[in-house]
Parts: C-alpha cells; sequence; structure tokens
C-alpha cells in the first residue's frame, strides 16, 4: 500500500533533498508540502522535478486539512514545530519529527497526544545511519570504559555550541553512566574551563575554527589504553534521506512516542 506523505519543509535544506528522494520510489507518494514563501505554487515547480506535483500550503494545519495523509514529516523550525505535530495528531496522521530544539517537556506533550489518536511519533535527531552507529558502539563502550571525554568541531561560524549531535551523544551516554574523573573539577589547578563543560555527565570540549564543518571525536580512556570514536560530516543533506525514508516507512508500526532511528532499527 502506499503512504501518503505531507512534508512540512519541503523546500528547505533537508526537506527538499527528502522531497526529491521521494520522487524516486513507489512505495511513498508526496500528498502535500508545506512552505510560506511559496505557498499555492506546486512543488514541481519549486523543486523542478516533475514527479512532485504536490501542491504547496503555507501551513500544516492548511495542508493536513486539504490532503488526507498517512505520515506528516515536520522539517521546518522549532518555533512552529511542535504545534504542526499536535496538529498532525489530531487529524490521526502518524509524524516523523527530523526538527531539531523540541524540549523534554514538548515530547511530553507530544507523547499524550500520540497515545491519545492512537498513533506513532518517531523524532529522530539525527537522520544519518553513521550518526546512528557513533551513539551505540559509544553506548557499547561506555558500559565497559568509565572514562570518557567529547571534542565537537564545527565552523567558525556556527552559533550554537555544541553541536546537536554531541547534546544528544552526552544525553544517551548519561542513560548508561557519567563519565569518572580521576581529578574533580574543582580540584583542577589553574584554569578551570580548560576541562571543558560538564554536560550530562560527559565533559565536552568544543572547537569552532575555518576549515571544519561537522565533527566530534569520543575519547575513551583507560590505563596504558585508548579508544577513539569519531565521526565527520560531509555539507550536503544527502546523508539524511535514507534514514528519513525508513522512518516514515516504520513510523506506523507503533503507537506512542519513540525517539532515535535505533528505536525501529534492529541493531543487535
Ligand atoms: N534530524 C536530522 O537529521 C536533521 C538534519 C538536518 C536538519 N535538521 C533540522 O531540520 C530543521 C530544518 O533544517 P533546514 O536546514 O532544512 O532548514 P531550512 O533550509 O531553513 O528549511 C526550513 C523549511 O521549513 C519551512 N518553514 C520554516 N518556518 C516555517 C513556518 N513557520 N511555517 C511553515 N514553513 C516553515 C521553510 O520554508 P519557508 O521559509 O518558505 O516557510 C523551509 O521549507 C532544523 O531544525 C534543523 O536543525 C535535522
Amino acid at each position: 500500500m502506499t503512504i501518503r506523505v505531507c512534508l512540512a519543509g519541503a523546500t528547505g535544506w533537508a526537506g527538499s533533498a527528502v522531497a526529491l528522494a521521494l520522487a524516486k520510489v513507489d512505495d511513498i507518494k508526496l500528498v502535500s508540502a508545506v512552505s510560506r514563501t511559496h505557498a499555492g505554487k506546486k512543488l514541481s515547480d519549486v523543486l523542478s522535478e516533475p514527479n512532485l506535483d504536490s501542491p504547496i500550503f503555507a501551513t500544516a494545519k492548511e495542508a493536513l486539512s486539504a490532503t488526507p495523509c498517512d505520515v506528516f514529516f515536520e522539517f521546518t523550525k522549532p518555533d512552529v514545530a511542535k504545534s504542526n505535530v499536535l496538529t498532525a495528531l489530531e487529524k490521526k496522521a502518524h509524524v516523523v519529527v527530523g526538527t531539531s530544539g523540541l524540549t523534554d517537556a514538548d515530547y511530553e506533550e507530544i507523547r499524550v497526544s500520540a497515545e491519545k489518536n492512537q498513533r506513532g511519533v518517531l523524532a529522530v535527531g539525527n537522520f544519518a545511519l553513521t550518526v546512528v552507529l557513533l551513539q551505540k558502539f559509544s553506548e557499547i563502550a561506555a558500559k565497559f570504559i568509565p572514562q570518557w571525554e567529547i571534542i565537537d568541531y564545527a565552523s567558525d561560524a556556527k552559533k550554537d555550541s555544541p553541536s546537536g549531535t554531541v547534546l544528544e551523544l552526552a544525553n544517551r551516554l548519561s542513560q548508561v553512566r557519567h563519565s569518572e574523573l580521576t581529578v574533580p573539577l574543582e580540584g583542577t589547578q589553574g584554569v578551570k574551563e580548560t576541562r571543558g563543560a560538564r554536560m550530562s555527565g560527559s565533559q565536552v570540549h568544543s572547537v569552532r575554527l575555518p576549515g571544519y564543518t561537522i565533527s566530534v571525536d569520543i575519547i575513551f580512556g583507560m590505563p596504558d589504553q585508548k579508544l577513539t570514536i569519531r565521526h565527520d560530516s560531509g555539507t550536503s543533506a544527502q546523508p539524511y534521506v535514507d534514514g528519513s525514508l525508513l522512518a516514515i516507512r516504520k513510523v506506523n508500526t507503533f503507537v506512542g512516542l519513540r525517539r532515535g532511528l535505533d528505536s525501529v532499527l534492529d541493531l543487535s
């Protein structure tokens, strides 16, 4: 059966890469799109892809009212994301959330609505398979190695620090354990800030310099041995596409809220 999708943010950097991929698959049909600046046009006119003939609406509410869909895909901005997701659930659509910046409290509200409406919500902070594996391998390492530090690299222009990937990594590791410190931070002699920031039980150091895109090193240390796991992101949105399509195909297989692509992958 074809899965009908409404894609909010279909004209954006990430959303347009997903839309162009949807034009090439048979089991998913893009039936509507959301973008304020292109409202009233067809997506084919904006993305120059004749297979994407879906109409563009200015708001998620208009798109969901005009055309029924099975899955609503949220790829806009944090200020409208929660309200879009709640509207989609009221309209009985399953929801995939790619937009970053929603809080745990937002997700609690979304979980309640998903259960009330008997629909699935899959929220994925990073759809790239290599990031999913970075998280998984780091969680396994943290079970065996009690000390680690995280180094977050990005370009000099990046305003937020640390990156969303590092925030999510630190948060996930905190569910395994907190990294131990041989010398407590308050016992540091010299400049304490050089030891980085304590975030969710990890020491995090952010580097912002021209020449970097986005990378992360997580270094696990034991006496006389070290393990470094490194992830590097490129500049295109292509790494997020396969994970997004997988999320669309899997979100109707459960009711309630799941977070992370690994929650629908068999990584055992
Ligand atoms: N989970 C992941 O793997 C992943 C990967 C990449 C990005 N992201 C996140 O995804 C989000 C989008 O990133 P992006 O780089 O693609 O942004 P972007 O290039 O600015 O695109 C945003 C899209 O949303 C639409 N939009 C924005 N505000 C809107 C509003 N109030 N109402 C309706 N449409 C609105 C924009 O169209 P108009 O301006 O015409 O309205 C555009 O189509 C961000 O939160 C980003 O951090 C997540």
